[in-house]
């Protein structure tokens, strides 16, 4: 039978895999630093040669940001849109690092083997999956399973500035009955997943200007305002005591997930305390009276990132400085209008604003939350070729992150999306140490070969 000759191949060249895997990791294509423009590129390049080989019609597709990287093969059964992003998070703090972060390894951890790597997990491992899956039907049968166009992004680390216009001008290229994105995670260890929706996001960077220059703290201290006291004050203020979000109408839109969503996430048993556990914590943060897969899934959140004032460096200094700045971003559920959140939050803060302090605030993108619609008949193949593949039953799940790309694929091509992945919540996403279990990269491209396959005859 073709799909077991199929699955063979794929274990057999599992080493040669890893191989190009880690070819591809060791390429810096940090999207977010124009530092790595040339980096980014060079991964462009690099899948297009991968895909060539296969046999695909490929071509690195210039954007005004990063490339796109889009592939063509011809196949029976229905028309799948492959999606993944070759871009990858910035590397710091490098120090915390056991490793150079593009130099891949293969290591064993507690009995399992990981790749170790920037990108590993987010996403070059995962869209490798795919690719291998493909790599394995063709060199198995002659042909592709399933007729399939390939859609890579070199900026979905960055905000995806390019994606929408890229979309819109190749629409007639790139529509197709569905798309399959690569990008997400499994429920558990070993508990394989679809997931059906994912929270929107809203950047926003603000800078507040107190005095014109940085004061010496004993000169001025007691008759200056600090702006690093404005900005503590006001964000200290973001969060009540119970966890709600304190910009106001924040809630105001929210559609809640169907009582049927909400029953299921129930029967997954997910366990907060494991949750938590893994990385050093006990005491669930967010909003006291929700449950845990509700605060991660369906509730709206509002982080602070990343905060900048004054002196940071080595030893001290006593300053009062200029300027204070902070990174946030806004997670968001169905209903909720990124441009809204963004306006009631900039209102917010110049509210809150002594007379004699300025802010300036950047956009840093959004993407509104998004729904899968799981009628098409592929969801329950999928179902059902995951459970196969994996020691646990598939699950239909939420996820907490963002992948803007399945909102946009909906309103500019009119696809639905269906996401699997494969990650696993140790595996560091954006954080240093990044890694993907061998078994994922392994099982996941398994997964896919059964998907496509089953799709294929369907
Ligand atoms: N792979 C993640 C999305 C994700 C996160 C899926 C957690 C499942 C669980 C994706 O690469 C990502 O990090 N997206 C960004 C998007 C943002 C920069 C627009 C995110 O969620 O922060
Ligand atoms: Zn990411």
């Amino acid at each position: 039978m073709t799909l077991s000759a199929v699955l063979d191949r794929i274990d057999t060249d599992l080493p040669a895999a890893l191989d190009r895997l880690f070819d591809l990791l060791r390429i810096p294509s940090i999207s977010t630093d124009p530092a790595y423009d040339a980096d980014v590129a060079r991964a462009a390049e690099w899948l297009a040669a991968d895909l060539a080989s296969i046999g695909l019609d490929a071509a690195v597709r210039p954007t005004s940001g990063h490339p796109m990287v889009v592939a063509h093969g011809d196949g029976p059964g229905p028309h799948l849109l492959l999606y993944g992003h070759y871009d990858v998070q910035p590397v710091d703090p490098l120090d915390l690092w056991h490793r150079d972060p593009f130099d891949p390894e293969l290591q064993e951890v507690d009995g399992r083997k990981v790749i170790r790597a920037r990108g590993a997990v987010d996403d070059k491992g995962q869209l490798m999956t795919l690719v291998e899956a493909l790599r394995a039907h063709k060199a198995e049968t002659g042909a592709l399973p399933c007729r399939i166009t390939v859609f890579f992004e070199g900026e979905e680390e960055s905000g995806s500035p390019s994606l929408v216009p890229f979309l819109t001008e190749n629409a007639d290229e790139l529509r197709a009955d569905l798309a399959l994105i690569c990008d997400t995670g499994l429920f558990a260890r070993g508990v394989p997943a679809i997931t059906t929706s994912l929270r929107g996001l809203v950047g926003e960077e603000i800078t507040i200007t107190g005095p014109r220059i940085d004061l010496h703290s004993g000169q001025y201290g007691g008759m200056a305002m600090n702006p690093n006291r404005v900005l503590t004050r006001i964000l200290g203020a973001l969060h009540d005591d119970k966890g709600r979000v304190q910009v106001p109408g924040f809630y105001d839109d929210i559609i809640d997930p169907p009582a049927e969503v909400l029953e299921g996430w129930t029967a997954l048993g997910f366990d907060a305390d494991a949750f938590l556990g893994e990385v050093g914590l006990s005491l669930p943060s967010g909003e006291a009276d929700r449950t845990p897969l509700e605060r991660l899934w369906s509730r709206p959140t509002a982080e602070i990132n990343g905060m900048i004032g004054g002196y940071t460096g080595a030893g001290f200094k006593t300053v009062i400085p200029s300027k204070a700045s902070a990174k946030v971003s806004f997670r968001l559920v169905a209903g909720q209008d990124p441009a809204k959140v963004r306006d009631a939050f900039r209102a917010w803060v110049r509210a809150q604003l002594p007379a004699d302090c300025s802010v300036e605030f950047h956009d840093h993108g959004a993407a509104p939350a998004s729904a899968m619609d799981i009628s098409h008949p592929a969801f329950a193949i999928a179902l059902d070729a995951l459970s196969t593949e994996w020691p646990g039953k598939a699950a239909y799940i939420g996820s907490g992150g963002s992948i803007p790309v399945a909102g946009y694929f909906k309103e500019v091509l009119g696809v639905d999306s269906l996401l699997a992945g494969f990650g696993n919540d140790d595996d560091a996403m954006h954080s240093p140490n990044e890694k993907y279990d061998l078994e994922s990269f392994h099982r996941g491209t398994r997964s896919w070969a059964r998907i496509l396959h089953e799709v294929g005859q369907a």
